[in-house]
């Protein structure tokens, strides 16, 4: 299994990590995304990527990060991304549940960071909540040229197919296995299975039964029983092909 989303870097983790390395390895989680989001995060996510080979780090700025400053911020990410090996830019999108105030540097430093991953050739991390409709109006603006997933995603169905037509990857997490994620769930049954990713945005929304409780890499697991169970399929191949499409999406 590969954990696409998380971010093992945070302090919750900072008296356990290597059992909580230990414990993705018994559960035959082999690879796991680091995603940075801000320059902090950006740096410890390269730095344990070089103490561990476990991990994948990339590079962002989350749309809480949108200030005025935006262009120089933006001009520091580019700094960074070409002196440090990443395997995504993001996580980066637009979030209009803490603030609107922020909402025109939001989507500028959104799409300033999908034009450098397109000219870059990577993956993009996005982020989107509460800005369903802005966030596809930009992606859909970049027809196809764009690649990337929608993380933790927690839309519709009907738009995620239209993020499959667009090239896109949608990806789930902890909570598909919610009792009440009516949506989640439908698309966990009906999108294409070749587009489909697990992962755990750990220290964040662990699944069922550690809902509430801090989030790691090796829950990753229940995530892909869920969905397995949902479609009917083994858990084997569920593996089998969500590793193939992480693998293909971002190169590793
Ligand atoms: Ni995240």
């Amino acid at each position: 299994m590969i954990d696409t989303h998380s971010h093992l870097f945070e302090d919750e983790f900072k008296d356990d990590l290597l059992e909580c390395i230990e414990r993705c390895k018994a559960n035959n989680v082999n690879q796991i995304l680091l995603v940075g989001f801000s320059f902090e995060t950006n740096d410890k996510a390269q730095a344990l990527a070089k103490e561990y080979d476990i991990f994948y780090p990339t590079a962002g700025l989350h749309p809480s990060e949108a200030a005025s400053t935006y262009l120089d911020d933006f001009n520091k990410l580019v700094d960074f991304i070409n002196n440090n090996k990443i395997y995504a830019i993001g996580e980066c999108g637009l979030d209009y549940h803490w603030t609107k105030e922020n909402i025109e540097y939001q989507k500028a430093l959104f799409k300033l960071q999908c034009e450098l991953a397109i000219k870059l050739d990577l993956p993009i991390i996005v982020h989107s909540r509460d800005a369903q409709q802005d966030t596809f109006d930009i992606i859909k603006g970049y027809n196809g040229k764009l690649k990337g997933v929608m993380h933790c995603y927690s839309g519709s169905l009907e738009l995620a197919k239209e993020y499959v037509k667009l090239g896109f990857y949608v990806s789930l997490g902890g909570p598909v296995t919610f009792k009440n994620a009516n949506e989640p769930k439908r698309v966990a049954k009906e999108i294409d299975i070749n587009r489909l990713l697990i992962e755990t945005d750990s220290p964040f929304l662990a699944p069922h039964p550690y809902r509430g409780k801090r989030n790691e890499s090796s829950y990753v697991k229940l995530v892909l029983e869920e969905i397995a169970n949902i479609r009917g399929i083994s858990v084997e191949e569920l593996d089998k092909i969500t590793t193939e499409n992480a693998k293909r999406l971002f190169k590793i």
